[in-house]
């Protein structure tokens, strides 16, 4: 069953605290501009973020069973539980709400990690993510900057401030991050 936009809108907002719903809003609203910016498709881009973090307050357990008893990285449980809820939104985007589209599906999965070769899709709700307006970390206002003439630049500057502040913290670092970033850079260089 498809969901019309009201229905997931409904949905998805009563699964989340205010906060974060404030903050998918923005997602929404960006990855919008963004995808007009660059052609990416914005209906599609608005269903992403609308659903993008809707398993982010998902308790621990529930999101180790659905990566375990399925088709989903295994490799996620030996990381950050940050990351997990990216691809078990995705699958929630598809058992729950019925999306079948591939593109949309991905940009869920790798918002949070990005991955080597990101589509369009991938790289508008990723960098969505990052700039909304609610967004406020060192660095934000440089990214916002960036957006408007690249995704990938501003996308890199969004990993090094993850891949910054983990080193800062003495955290590991998801791999899929620092693929995804090296790719980035070598289609900045391969386009300048
Ligand atoms: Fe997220
Ligand atoms: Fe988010």
């Amino acid at each position: 069953m498809e969901f019309s936009r009201e229905e997931l809108i409904k949905s998805v907002s009563q699964q989340m605290p205010a906060m974060r719903w404030q903050h998918t809003q923005g997602v929404m609203e960006t990855a919008v501009k963004l995808a007009e910016r660059y052609g990416a498709d914005p209906v599609k881009a608005e269903k992403a973020a609308i659903l993008h973090d809707v398993a982010k307050y998902w308790p621990v357990k529930q999101m180790e069973a659905v990566i375990r008893e399925n088709d989903l990285s295994k490799d996620l449980l030996f990381y950050d539980k940050p990351l997990w809820h990216a691809e078990v939104g995705a699958f929630v985007a598809k058992r729950d709400y019925g999306v079948e589209d591939p593109e949309i599906l991905d940009a869920i999965k790798y918002h949070t990690s990005g991955r080597i070769g990101m589509t369009l899709m991938d790289k508008v709700v990723c960098l969505a993510d990052y700039i909304e307006p609610g967004r406020d970390f060192p660095g934000v206002n440089n990214i916002r900057e960036l957006a408007n003439h690249s995704l990938e630049a501003g996308l890199v500057a969004g990993f090094d401030s993850t891949i910054t502040l983990l080193v800062s913290r003495r955290q590991i670092i998801y791999p899929l991050t620092v693929f995804a970033r090296n790719d980035l850079i070598k289609q900045l260089e391969a386009n300048s």
